[in-house]
Order: C-alpha cells, then sequence, then structure tokens
C-alpha cells in the first residue's frame, strides 16, 4: 500500500490511481505523511490552534514522488514544543533558494473561482509553452515571513494584507484571485507542512512566496483560460550581503521602473525583470542596488528595485507617495504607522533627489529586506555618505521596533500579529 494509507483520518481522492488525499473539514487534527524523517511517525498540524480561522476548508493533499517516506509525530496540542528542524545550517541563512517539504496548488479556469487547493511536495510544475504567465507575463506574486518563537509559537505578519494586494494586482492584471479567507488557509497550511524549515528563534524567518499566474494557454493576446496559485517557502536570512550594514545605491538616470498608468504599483513580475538589467550593472560597479527616479521629471525618487525608500531629516521621516507606480509595500505602511507612534513626522509626498542627497539617514523597507540601513547613494558623479559609524539612529530604531513586533517579542498593540500555532 502507499505510504499515504497511514494517514489516519484523511479520505482517499476520488480520483483512482492517484495519490491524492482529501483532508476534510475534519475536527481534529490534519495529519500529514513527512518526508524528510526515518522514522514511521506522524506530524500533525491542528485547526484548534489557529487564530484566524473560520473555517476549516477542505484541501487536499498529494504525495508525488518517492512515497518511501516517514513522518515525524509532533503533538499538535502540545504547541509550545517545537518540531524537529530541518537539518541544515542555521547560522548562515542566507536569501536563496533552499527547497522545502511541500507546495501549495490551487486553480481555476477564468469564469469560476478558485477552489481544492492541495498540498504537493515541492517540485517543478508543468505549464503549456503557450501560457498566459509565460508568453505574456499575466503573473504577480507576493512575500511575506513566518517566525518561530522561542515559545515554539509560530507568527505571521498580516498576511490579509498581503492577500488584499494581490487581489488589487489581479484586478490591474485581468485575472482572478483567491479570496482572502483562502489566502490565508493556503499560507497557514503551507506553513505549517513546513514547520521544520522555519528557522529557530532569532536565526531568520521563513520566507512565503505566493504566485497567481495565467497558467492557461493562449496564442492571440487575451487573458488566459485558466489561472493556478501556488504557494512555496524558503527559511532565509538577509535579503543583502551586507546583512545589517548600510547599503551602497546608485540612482539609475536612464532607465526607469515605471511609468503612470503602467503597472509599478501592483506587484507583477515583469516589474521585477524590467530592474535586472539595471541592476546587474550596478552590482557590477560594486553597488549593492539601483534607486530609481520618476520617468516624467526624472526628480522624484520612486523605489529600489525591490524595497521602498525612506528619507529623514531632523524629526520628519518621509516617503515616496503611492500614485500608481510605486508599490504599496506592507512594510512601507507598518514604518510609517510604527514611526508615528514613536513620535516621528511622516509625510508621503513627492521626494527629491536633492532632499534625498541633504539627508540625515536613508533606508529601505519590503518584506525581503526589511529595514535596510542606506550609507550611500550616488547620483551622477556625486557621491553622498550618510553617518560615519554603520546604522543610523531612526533606521536603527524602527528596524529594532518593527522586528520586535514580526518576532512576537513586544506587545502586538496594532493587531498585526497573526498565530499560527
Ligand atoms: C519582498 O520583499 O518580499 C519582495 O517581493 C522583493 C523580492 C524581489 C525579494
Amino acid at each position: 500500500m502507499e505510504s499515504g494509507a497511514v494517514f489516519a483520518g484523511l479520505h482517499p481522492s476520488t480520483t483512482p490511481g492517484s495519490h491524492n488525499l482529501l483532508l476534510g473539514p475534519s475536527r481534529g487534527a490534519v495529519k500529514l505523511l513527512h518526508p524528510a524523517f526515518t522514522e514511521k511517525r506522524l506530524f500533525s498540524i491542528h485547526p484548534h490552534n489557529l487564530q484566524f480561522q473560520k473555517q476549516f476548508h477542505p484541501v487536499s493533499f498529494r504525495n508525488y514522488g518517492n512515497n518511501n517516506v516517514n513522518c515525524v509525530k509532533v503533538d499538535s496540542r502540545a504547541s509550545n514544543a517545537v518540531s524537529e528542524l530541518a537539518d541544515i545550517d542555521w547560522d548562515n541563512l542566507g536569501f536563496g533558494l533552499m527547497h522545502t517539504d511541500y507546495m501549495y496548488i490551487m486553480k481555476c479556469s477564468k469564469d469560476e473561482g478558485f477552489s481544492k487547493g492541495e498540498l504537493q511536495r515541492f517540485g517543478n510544475i508543468e505549464l503549456s509553452p503557450s501560457s498566459g504567465v509565460l508568453n505574456y507575463g499575466q503573473g504577480l506574486f507576493e512575500g511575506l515571513k513566518a517566525y518561530r518563537k522561542h515559545d515554539g509559537s509560530i507568527l505571521l505578519f498580516r498576511p490579509e494584507e498581503n492577500a488584499t494586494r494581490l487581489r488589487e494586482g489581479a484586478e490591474r492584471m485581468c485575472m482572478p484571485a483567491p479570496t482572502v479567507e483562502q489566502f490565508l488557509e493556503a499560507v497557514r497550511v503551507t506553513v505549517l507542512a513546513n514547520e521544520r524549515w522555519i528557522p529557530p528563534a532569532g536565526k531568520g524567518s521563513l520566507y512565503i512566496r505566493p504566485l497567481l499566474m495565467g497558467s492557461g494557454a493562449v496564442l492571440g493576446l487575451a487573458p488566459a483560460p485558466e489561472y493556478t496559485f501556488l504557494i512555496y517557502v524558503s527559511p532565509v536570512g538577509n535579503y543583502f550581503k551586507e546583512g545589517l550594514a548600510p547599503i551602497n545605491l546608485i540612482i539609475e538616470t536612464e532607465m526607469h521602473r515605471a511609468t503612470p498608468g503602467g503597472t509599478g504599483g501592483v506587484k507583477t513580475i515583469g516589474n521585477y525583470a524590467a530592474v535586472l538589467k539595471a541592476q546587474s550593472a550596478a552590482k557590477a560597479k560594486g553597488f549593492s542596488d539601483v534607486l530609481y527616479l520618476d520617468s516624467v521629471h526624472k526628480r522624484y525618487l520612486e523605489e529600489v528595485s525591490s524595497c521602498n525608500v525612506f528619507v529623514v531629516k531632523g524629526n520628519l521621516i518621509s516617503t515616496p507617495a503611492i500614485k500608481g507606480t510605486i508599490l504599496p509595500g506592507i512594510t512601507r505602511k507598518s514604518i510609517l504607522d510604527v514611526a508615528r507612534s514613536q513620535g516621528f513626522q511622516v509625510e508621503e509626498s513627492h521626494v527629491t533627489v536633492d532632499e534625498l542627497l541633504e539627508a540625515d539617514e536613508v533606508f529601505c523597507t519590503g518584506t525581503a529586506v526589511v529595514v535596510s540601513p542606506v550609507g550611500s547613494i550616488t547620483y551622477r558623479d556625486k557621491r553622498v555618505t550618510y553617518g560615519s559609524d554603520g546604522v543610523g539612529r531612526v533606521s536603527q530604531q524602527l528596524y529594532s521596533a518593527l522586528t520586535s513586533l514580526q518576532m512576537g517579542l513586544t506587545e502586538d498593540k496594532m493587531g498585526w500579529i497573526v498565530k499560527l500555532k
């Protein structure tokens, strides 16, 4: 019998011959086969431990590939117990892909909603050469993180914001999107299935990467007839190789990331392909990344390739306003609130290159980068440096406040944390 048969409480899928298992709307623990362990034990996810879950939707679970796998037992009721961790070097995590155990997949055709999401073993996916995403760039992604606390609990930071942003982006890209509830449930299931990849407290986080793509085949330019929502995860440490040390940016004066009326304000995949050329050139010259200017006046700051930018002058913290060409970062929005709560004056406005060059401090924010201090900006032939001894006071203060919240070390007065277990 296939190993799937050892799942207590699971119902075989209705598809003959498949290894698909339906996790019913069970009130008990959902038991998953865990591929990485050599003893036959059970790994369980208990829906009672979930904060955001109102309903436990049916999720099917597919176990691909080598089914000669075994399981680990984690008593979900003892949710303070830390499950066994993957055997990797947790002290040297960077921001690179590590293959984890499971990914989540949910599909829908153009005029129907998403349904029947399932966990599958992490691996390659099949796409038509004519799929909308490959031919016409009909794709969006998201990024969020799960943190493990010392007491074993698992936290997410504002996941509903990612769900909403994905839906807004999907509207712009002519795609259907999962509901907020479907998104949250898919994140929950995926994170818990990959629990052993969540770094120990203080060593990093589990980066969660939801994708939404036109997976159906098209030839003439049109929205794809089928869509796939997928989530994979990877443990990560710092995004920039500099770690928390200040990064060095160069302002790009010829190429632009976005134009008014375009798609710069949504997290579509093409926005990221569009910055690779300037980013590669900058890196070849020793810079950490590129800062973009607006394409009309070439004078106002937009964002860095993968993060938003903030300028500090005295007690005033300014960042470019969201006007369709800048990604509405969830970290950006959170930092604005944290800064306000700490007594800073906060402004979303046009920020000029001159203001940037005269700033006391500059920092970037993003899910991947969190808060990254900027040590220097190079604009044409001019190089301006900020601070003399590492991380600026304001950047450090906001970084500490935000990361303490995300890691569950300070009281969540904003109601931003979702406890998975
Ligand atoms: C994130 O911060 O999550 C992003 O989407 C940036 C990505 C290019 C790593």
